[in-house]
């Protein structure tokens, strides 16, 4: 029987579905709704020393729609983080354990470029009871004017030494979130390796401006006529944040054999969370889907992941974790692999394959939709 149960940094998860930092996470109540459906554990919303500086608008999220008019495919987000005490969150980090003592509880942390003040954050939630922390280097708005969240991110040096504040004050492991917004994900993730980090989380959102109002002329999501550049999630990310834990679980592998991943971006169902496992990641986590579907879409997720386990004769995630990723190679070697496949059909004089343009000068005017759909994968 294939079991979707997993220990990873020690922490142990009925299976790898876990909810992202953002709304599903911003209070006991959530929290205990998370557990109560059966989530493998909680990354709580990000929290801080001082909430009196966080000062949210409305609205703070735009939705792309598919062509239906009726299905969202990407969710732009202006949030901060939390705006509660950290005095009240401790009283309900503390409340969680007692009430879920099995229950994977993880505080999700952003401070400023400061050591004591890391260092009182990471002591104060430990002592709520916390089981790990998740630390928010990735926030690509708001935040970033006080040297926060992506600033941080985006800076390979300070990444690391605020990873080695972290590894002297925490018992317990910790993943740093990483940012999309760079060209090369693996520097930011080496160096908060390098720092101590006991593993990483990929992606946060993609910097965007969701659209602009042809009516009002206004970009959304307008707030007094204005707006700022937000984050992107949901599942027009998902192709994008594939290709970052790829990066980042390939050098994992090279040079931090080991170190846990944990993937998201656009996660809705036991397929995609299959992909990302595929690619490296031990864990998934969910924030805009359960925005969408609710805390009860964690079941058919794992449903669905376990039927993909089971077609494939997997027992354990252990067993197809990474398995995909020795099929990425350069361009060049694709050429060469295509080329010597051709060569030996032709040795064989065996029938060519569906007609796809091979040389730019066979495209066609009257036939281009078709030329382009004959090379595509769906
Ligand atoms: C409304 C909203 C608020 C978010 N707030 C946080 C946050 O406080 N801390 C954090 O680390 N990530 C936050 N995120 C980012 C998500 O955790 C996640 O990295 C991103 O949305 C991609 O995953 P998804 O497509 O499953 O949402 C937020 C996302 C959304 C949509």
């Amino acid at each position: 029987m294939a079991t979707l149960a997993t220990t990873v940094d020690g922490l142990k998860l009925p299976n790898p579905f876990i909810i992202g930092s953002g709304p599903p996470g911003t209070n006991l109540n959530v929290i205990g709704k998370a557990f109560k459906e059966g989530w493998g554990a909680v990354i709580a919303k990000t929290v801080s020393l001082d909430a009196s500086k966080v000062v949210n608008v409305t609205p703070r999220y735009g939705k792309l729609m598919g062509s239906d008019g009726k299905e969202v495919i990407g969710w732009e987000n202006i949030e901060l983080i939390s705006d509660r005490p950290l005095k009240i969150w401790e009283e309900e980090f503390k409340k969680c354990k007692q009430m879920f003592p099995d229950g994977v509880l993880i505080a999700s942390i952003m401070e400023e470029y400061n050591k004591d003040a890391w260092i009182e954050i990471v002591q104060r939630c430990e002592a709520a009871g916390v089981d790990g922390f998740e630390l928010n280097f990735s926030c690509p708005h708001g935040l970033p004017e006080r040297k926060m969240g992506a600033a941080m991110g985006q800076d390979p040096d300070i990444l690391e030494e605020v990873c080695g504040w972290v590894k002297g004050a925490a018992t317990k492991p910790f993943w740093a979130k990483m940012t999309p917004n760079i060209t090369h994900i693996e520097d930011p993730s080496r160096a908060a390796l390098r720092g101590g980090a006991t593993g990483l989380s990929a992606i946060n959102t993609i910097r965007s401006v969701i659209g602009v109002n042809l009516d009002t002329l206004r970009p959304e999501p307008s707030v007094e006529g204005y707006t700022t550049p937000g984050g992107y999630s949901c599942k027009a990310v998902k192709p994008i944040a594939l290709r970052m834990v790829m990066e980042i679980a390939t050098m994992i592998r090279k040079e931090f054999p080991g170190r846990s991943l944990s993937g998201l971006g656009g996660i809705e169902s036991g397929n995609d969370a299959a992909q990302f496992i595929l690619l490296g990641s031990d864990t998934v986590q969910v924030c805009t889907g359960v925005m969408k579907f609710g805390y009860e879409c964690v079941k058919p997720m794992c449903d669905e992941l376990l039927a993909f386990m089971e077609k494939h004769k997997f027992e354990t995630l252990a067993d197809f974790k990474g398995k995909s990723l020795d099929y990425f190679t350069t361009h060049a070697d694709l050429v060469k692999r295509q080329g010597e496949r051709k060569a030996a059909q032709k040795a064989a004089a065996a029938a060519p394959q569906k007609k796809m343009v091979q040389a730019d000068g066979e495209w066609s005017g009257e036939e281009f939709v078709k030329q382009s759909d004959a090379l595509a994968r769906s």
